[in-house]
């Protein structure tokens, strides 16, 4: 009887032995990283596989100042006018590409000069903006820009739709001051819009503004799978860029970020950062902020400015407060590093913080 009990035992060892051995083997990589992320996990799962858009340049940039000096002339010029405003012309074109916004995942897009959001446009009030507008892509496009301008500058009417292969230049006066955006007119407007033909416009006063540690950011989402509802969300089109490469920023510096919405099918969307609080100029266009507050919404087409400074080194994360944008790509982190060279607000040292790229269009 006893032989018999330790024979069954035996056996019972022996079959959850096997048992094991067999999960073990047939667990994959995947459903390890699974289990373990379970009730962990932020942001994505591995790695961007292309570096044709890297947000954190995008955010420091404006007027093609993140390309070498000889091939930004060719989508760039700046000429000085004898009444001491300036001449800026942007060559400009729409194409059909593939974008990854997020690991591994890619969404047909129609972007200008092969990004989006596309490259920004930075002037002084008064200055004469010259677009000279082509398009490379399949479908009739526009740039249609915030501000004041002329009706047949407007980029809005079907007898202003640029024909593939055609193009057309816009002028116009860099007025009123503020944050603005261009993004094409054609129809339907949700498709052009969806698909990411939009860009930030950034008016300057006259005077300058205080220097600062300035930051762009577009709010944007992808319908990956074409059903009208967003899969991915972003600010600057990367889902989690920032979780994995935090905006750096020092500790006591003036943070300045200019946002804009141009998310299509969600109606609202926002941003709300951790530990700190902020002076809104609602659209930029005030010298005295609109609120003090530590969360914004934004209709789709609106935009802000805020400033702020951080006081506390260490990580803080910034997200949409409709949290599901956020589990869905849309958060980020400062990262707040101390310093000892901050003169009036900004550090001088600071190799985020190129003065001499950076200056063009900001009042030194
Ligand atoms: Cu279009
Ligand atoms: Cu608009």
């Amino acid at each position: 009887m006893i032989d018999r009990i330790k024979v069954i035992a035996i056996i019972f060892v022996i079959f959850i032995i096997a048992i094991m051995a067999y999960q073990a083997l047939t667990t994959t990589e995947m459903e390890k990283k699974q289990k373990t992320n379970m009730t962990a996990h932020l942001g994505t799962v591995g790695e961007y596989e292309t570096d044709d858009f890297n947000p954190s340049v995008y955010m420091k940039s404006w007027n093609y100042n993140d390309l070498p000096s000889e091939e930004r002339k060719r989508f760039y010029l700046e000429t000085n006018l004898s009444d001491g405003t300036k001449l800026r012309e942007y060559w400009i074109y729409a194409e059909d590409k593939k974008i990854e916004v997020a690991p591994g995942v890619y969404y047909d897009a129609w972007v200008y000069n092969g990004q989006t959001p596309a490259p920004t446009i930075r002037a002084t009030e008064g200055d004469t903006i010259k677009i000279y507008f082509e398009n490379r892509a399949s479908k009739p496009h526009t740039a249609h820009f915030h501000g004041f301008h002329k009706a047949e500058m407007d980029g809005s009417m079907p007898h202003d739709f640029v024909m593939p292969g055609a193009n057309f230049t816009y002028e116009f006066k860099a007025d009123p001051v503020g944050v603005h955006l261009f993004h094409c007119h054609s129809t339907p407007l949700k498709d052009h819009i969806s698909k990411g033909l939009y860009g930030m416009y950034i008016v300057d006063p006259k005077e300058g503004r205080e220097k600062a540690n300035e930051i762009i950011m577009i709010a944007n989402a992808f319908d990956t799978d074409y059903d009208g509802e967003n899969e991915i969300y972003a600010v600057n089109t990367r889902a989690f860029w920032y979780m994995a490469h935090p905006i750096k920023v020092k500790k006591g510096e003036l943070v300045r970020i200019y946002i804009g919405n141009m998310v299509e099918f969600d109606p609202i969307n926002s941003i709300h950062i951790h530990a700190n609080f902020f002076n809104e100029y609602r659209t930029g266009t005030l010298d005295e902020p609109t609120q003090f507050t530590d969360i914004i919404e934004l209709g789709q087409g609106e935009r802000s400015m805020l400033e702020m400074t951080f006081n506390e080194t260490g990580q803080y994360v910034f997200h949409a407060h409709q949290t599901e944008f956020s589990d869905l790509g849309w958060m980020g982190l400062f990262e707040v590093e101390d310093s000892d060279d901050i003169i009036n607000g900004v550090n001088y040292q600071s190799k985020e913080f190129d003065i001499t790229n950076n200056s063009m269009g900001m009042k030194e």
